[in-house]
C-alpha cells in the first residue's frame, strides 16, 4: 500500500484492472488484520485489574482507528481522490509489528536490520520520485512507466549527489525540492555507510571483541618491551582460547544464572567431556551435577608446570584437551604421559602429603580444576565419589610409592 497509493494518485484516471485487483486484495488482508486485532482486544484479559469481568471496556476501539480507515478502498469508489492517502495510516502499525518481530527473533537481528534498511530506503526513494513527478507534472504524451522511470532516475542521481544534469529543475519549487533531496542525499549517504558497517560488525561481534583484545594485548606487551619469546607465548595463548572457545565466556554466563539453572547449564556445557572420562562413568546424575558446578575451566601453555613436586596441592585436574607429562621430582624421568579424559593431582588433595611428582603441559591444554574444599565437600556428601577417588589414588600410589605414608581421604564436609 505504501508503494501503491502515491503511484496511484499520480497517474489518475488511468483505469487498470490489475490495480483494482491489488486494491481489493490489500483491503481484504487489512480487513482480516483489523478483525484479528479487534477480537484479540475484546478477548478476556488475564489481567484482573483491567476491569471487573476481565474484558476490555466496551465502545469504539480508538487505537484501531488507523487500521479501520486503511481497510477502505477509496480509489474504487472515488478514483483519484487524495483521501486515498489515508490508507497510509497502516504504515505506523507495520513499523510497530516489524519492531516487535525483530525483538521476538533476536537471533535474526542483523538480517532484520539489513532487510528493514533496504525496505525503508526503497520506500523513501519511491515517495521522493512520486513527489518529484507530482511537482513536475505528468506529460500527456508519455506512458506511465517512462514517467516513473525518469522520476526514479532523477531521484537516485540527486540522492546519490551524482546529478548528471540531464534532468534539471526548471521552476523555483522544483529547485527548492531538488536542494532538499540533495541535502537528504548527503545524510542518507552517511547513514547507509554507518548502517552497513554496523551490520557487518554485528554479524560477528565475537570477532570484533577478539580483534580489540588482541590489539590491546599486543600494544601492552610492546609498551613494556617484553621478551619476544614471551610475547609469542602470550599471543599463542589468546589464539588457543579464541580457537577453542570462540570468545564465549562460560563463567560470566554462569555467574548471571540462579543456582538451580547454573547446575543444569554446567552439566550441559561439560557433558561431552564428562562422557569421555572413564572415572565419571560410575557416577550418578546428581553427583555429576554437583561436580560440574564446582569445576573451573583452566588453560595451560606448553611447558607450564601444573603441579610442582614437594609443594602443597590445592586442586586436582581433569584433562579436557591436550597432553601432560608426569615427571620425577628432579625432572629427569618421565613416569607417564596423560591426555584427554584422565585426571591427576588427586594424591595431594586427598592426603596430607605434598605433590608426589611434577606435572608439565606438553602442549596447550584445556582442563577442569576441582578445588580441595570442593572435593572434600562432595566426597563427604557422596561416599561413592570418595571411594572412586581413593581407589584411583591407591592404584597410582602402588606404582609410584611416595616415602611418607598417606593418611586416609578427608571426607569432612
Ligand atoms: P599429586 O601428588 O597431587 O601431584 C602430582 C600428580 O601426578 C599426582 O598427584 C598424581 O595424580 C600424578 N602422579 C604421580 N605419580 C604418578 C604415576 N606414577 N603415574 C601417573 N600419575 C602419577
Amino acid at each position: 500500500m505504501a508503494f501503491e497509493v502515491p503511484f496511484d494518485l499520480l497517474f489518475l484516471g488511468v483505469p487498470s484492472k490489475a490495480q483494482d485487483a491489488v486494491d481489493i486484495c490489500v483491503s481484504l488482508i487489512f480487513l482480516a488484520d483489523f478483525w484479528i486485532r479487534l477480537s484479540r482486544q475484546r478477548a478476556p484479559s488475564r489481567n484482573a485489574l483491567s476491569n471487573g469481568n476481565g474484558r476490555s471496556p466496551p465502545g469504539f476501539p480508538w487505537e484501531l482507528m488507523g487500521d479501520a480507515v486503511a481497510v477502505i478502498p477509496f480509489r474504487l469508489f472515488m478514483p483519484g481522490t487524495p483521501l486515498e492517502l489515508l490508507r497510509l495510516c497502516k504504515v505506523p502499525r507495520v513499523i510497530q509489528d516489524l519492531l516487535k518481530l525483530r525483538y521476538e527473533h533476536i537471533e535474526y537481528w542483523t538480517l532484520f536490520r539489513l532487510v528493514f534498511f533496504g525496505y525503508w530506503f526503497t520506500l523513501l526513494v519511491h515517495w521522493l520520485s512520486c513527489l518529484w513527478i507530482a511537482i513536475r507534472g505528468v506529460p500527456a504524451d508519455q506512458d506511465i512507466w517512462t514517467t516513473y522511470n525518469l522520476g526514479l532516475y532523477w531521484c537516485i542521481t540527486t540522492l546519490a549527489t551524482v546529478g548528471y544534469g540531464d534532468i534539471t529543475p526548471a521552476t523555483n519549487v522544483e529547485r527548492l525540492f531538488t536542494m532538499g533531496v540533495m541535502i537528504m542525499g548527503v545524510g542518507m549517504y552517511s547513514i547507509s555507510i554507518a548502517t552497513v558497517a554496523t551490520i557487518i560488525m554485528e554479524m560477528k561481534p565475537e570477532i570484533a571483541r577478539h580483534m580489540d583484545q588482541m590489539h590491546r594485548v599486543v600494544s601492552f606487551m610492546r609498551r613494556h618491551r617484553m621478551p619476544i619469546a614471551l610475547q609469542h607465548k602470550i599471543r599463542d595463548y589468546f589464539t588457543f582460547i579464541w580457537d577453542r572457545q570462540l570468545g564465549s565466556d562460560e563463567s560470566a554466563l554462569l555467574a548471571m544464572l540462579p543456582k538451580t539453572l547454573k547446575a543444569d547449564v554446567s552439566l550441559i556445557l561439560k557433558r561431552d567431556f564428562i562422557a569421555c572420562v572413564p572415572f565419571f562413568r560410575k557416577a550418578d546424575d546428581e553427583l555429576l551435577r554437583e561436580i560440574s558446578m564446582e569445576m573451573q575451566s583452566v588453560v595451560f601453555a606448553p611447558g607450564d608446570f601444573i603441579c610442582v613436586a614437594g609443594e602443597n596441592g590445592t586442586e586436582m585436574f581433569f584433562i579436557e584437551q591436550g597432553r601432560v607429562e608426569v615427571l620425577s621430582k628432579d625432572g629427569s624421568t618421565v613416569f607417564r604421559e596423560q591426555s584427554e579424559g584422565t585426571f591427576f593431582g588427586e594424591i595431594a588433595i586427598l592426603t596430607d602429603i605434598p605433590r608426589t611428582a611434577n606435572v608439565r603441559a606438553i602442549e596447550f591444554c584445556r582442563m577442569y580444576s576441582l578445588k580441595r574444599e570442593s572435593v572434600q565437600r562432595i566426597a563427604g556428601r557422596y561416599p561413592e565419589f570418595a571411594a572412586l577417588l581413593d581407589e584411583a589414588r591407591r592404584e597410582r600410589m602402588a606404582i609410584f610409592a611416595p616415602s611418607p605414608s598417606p593418611s586416609p581421604p578427608d571426607t569432612r564436609s
